[in-house]
C-alpha cells in the first residue's frame, strides 16, 4: 500500500469539515487505495468539541485512515501536508463591518500562510473554502511564497454544482448530462454564472444548453439570480449556511485536482495570470482543464458584451476587496 497522504482541514470542528472529512476519509476524494493521515486544527476553545470528532472519525473504523492529529497549533496541522482543505474563516457576526471582517481573516490567512511556507510541502495543493474565499486565497498565497502560486486555489465549485443542477432540473435530465457551466468571478453574489458554452445531452444528442433551453431571458436573468442567491435562501430555510453541498463540492474541486477533468471544463478561483483581461495576481474563478495534477485556464472562450460586462463587474468587486486586504498586510 502507499504512503500515508497527509491531508489538513482547517474549521475541522464546524459544520461544513463535520461532512468533508467523513468523504475525504472513505476515500472519495483520494482514492479507495489511498491510505490517510488526517491533521484538523481548529481555534484553541474549540478543542473539545474537535476532540469529540476525532472520535466520532475513529468510531467510523474506516480501514484507510492510519493516524488523526488535532491541534491549536497550524505549525503542527501544515507540516509536510499533501493537501490542505482551507475552510476555518470568521464568519461575519451581525453588526460586523465588511472591513473588520476583512481584517480579522487577513490575520487568519497571513499566520497560516507564514506556517504552510515554512513547513508544508512545496507541492501541497489548497482550496480555501472559508470566506471571502478569492481574497484569503490570495493573502495566504502572498504569505507562502515558497509554495508555487499555481498551488492556490479558492472553491467555486458549490457555484458550478447549483448552476449544473438547476440547468438539469430545468430540462428534466440527469446532473451528469449537463456539462462546461462555468462559473466566473467571484463565490460572492456577483459572480457570473455562465451557461453560453455549456452542454447538455438529451436522448443521446449533446447539444448546446442555450439550443435545449430556448428562453433567453431565463438564462440571462431568473437562472443567473437563482445561482447568485442560491446560498442565502440556503440559510433562510435552514438558518445554518450550506455544508453538506459545499463539502461535497470541496470534494469535487480536490479530487478533480488529483485525477484530472478528461475533455470537460471545472470552475475554480486561481490566481489570474490575465486571462481574459482580468487583473493579474486576483484570484478570479475561471474554466479549467486538469491534467497530472496541473491546471490551466481554458482559453479563447467567445465572450460577448453581456458576458464582459458581467465577467468585469465581479473583477471589480475582487479587485477592491484585494486592495482592500494588502492595506489591511500592510498596516
Ligand atoms: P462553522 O462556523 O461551522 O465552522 C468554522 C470553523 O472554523 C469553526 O469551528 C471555527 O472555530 C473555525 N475557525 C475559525 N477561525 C479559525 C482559525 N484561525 N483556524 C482554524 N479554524 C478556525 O462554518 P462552516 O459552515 O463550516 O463554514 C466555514 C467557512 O466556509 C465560512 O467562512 C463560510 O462562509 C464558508 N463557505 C464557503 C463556501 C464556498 O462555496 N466557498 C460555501 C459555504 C461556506
Amino acid at each position: 500500500m502507499a504512503e500515508p497522504l497527509k491531508v489538513v482541514v482547517t474549521g475541522a470542528a464546524g459544520q461544513i469539515a463535520y461532512s468533508l472529512l467523513f468523504s475525504v476519509a472513505k476515500g472519495d476524494v483520494f482514492g479507495k487505495d489511498q491510505p490517510l493521515e488526517l491533521l484538523l486544527l481548529d481555534i484553541t476553545p474549540m478543542m473539545e468539541v474537535l476532540n469529540g470528532v476525532v472520535m466520532e472519525l475513529m468510531d467510523c473504523a474506516i480501514p484507510l485512515v492510519k493516524n488523526i492529529v488535532a491541534t491549536d497549533d497550524p505549525m503542527v496541522a501544515f507540516k509536510d501536508v499533501d493537501a490542505a482543505f482551507m475552510v476555518g474563516a470568521m464568519p461575519r457576526r451581525e453588526g460586523m463591518e465588511r472591513k473588520d471582517l476583512l481584517k480579522a481573516n487577513v490575520k487568519i490567512f497571513k499566520a497560516q500562510g507564514q506556517a504552510m511556507d515554512q513547513v508544508a510541502k512545496k507541492t501541497v495543493k489548497v482550496i480555501v473554502v472559508g470566506n471571502p474565499a478569492n481574497t484569503n486565497g490570495c493573502i495566504l498565497s502572498k504569505y507562502a511564497p515558497s509554495i508555487p502560486k499555481a498551488n492556490f486555489t479558492c472553491m467555486t465549485r458549490l457555484d458550478q454544482n447549483r448552476a449544473q443542477a438547476q440547468i438539469a432540473a430545468k430540462l428534466g435530465v440527469s446532473n451528469d448530462q449537463v456539462t462546461n457551466v462555468i462559473i466566473w468571478g467571484n463565490h460572492s453574489s456577483t459572480q457570473f454564472p455562465d451557461v453560453a458554452h455549456a452542454s447538455v445531452t438529451i436522448q443521446g444528442k449533446t447539444i448546446p444548453v442555450a439550443e435545449a433551453i430556448k428562453d433567453d431571458s431565463y438564462i440571462k436573468n431568473d437562472f443567473i439570480k437563482t445561482v447568485q442567491q442560491r446560498g442565502a435562501a440556503v440559510i433562510k430555510a435552514r438558518k445554518l449556511s450550506s455544508a453538506m453541498s459545499a463539502a461535497k463540492a470541496a470534494c469535487d474541486h480536490m479530487r478533480d485536482w488529483f485525477f484530472g477533468t478528461g475533455n470537460n471544463w471545472v470552475s475554480m478561483g486561481v490566481i489570474s495570470d490575465g486571462s481574459y483581461g482580468i487583473r493579474e495576481g486576483l484570484m478570479y474563478s475561471y474554466p479549467v482543464k486538469i491534467h497530472d495534477k496541473t491546471w490551466t485556464i481554458v482559453q479563447d472562450l467567445k465572450i460577448n458584451d453581456f458576458a464582459r460586462e458581467k465577467m468585469d463587474a465581479t473583477a471589480a468587486e475582487l479587485s477592491e476587496e484585494l486592495d482592500a486586504a494588502l492595506a489591511e498586510c500592510e498596516a
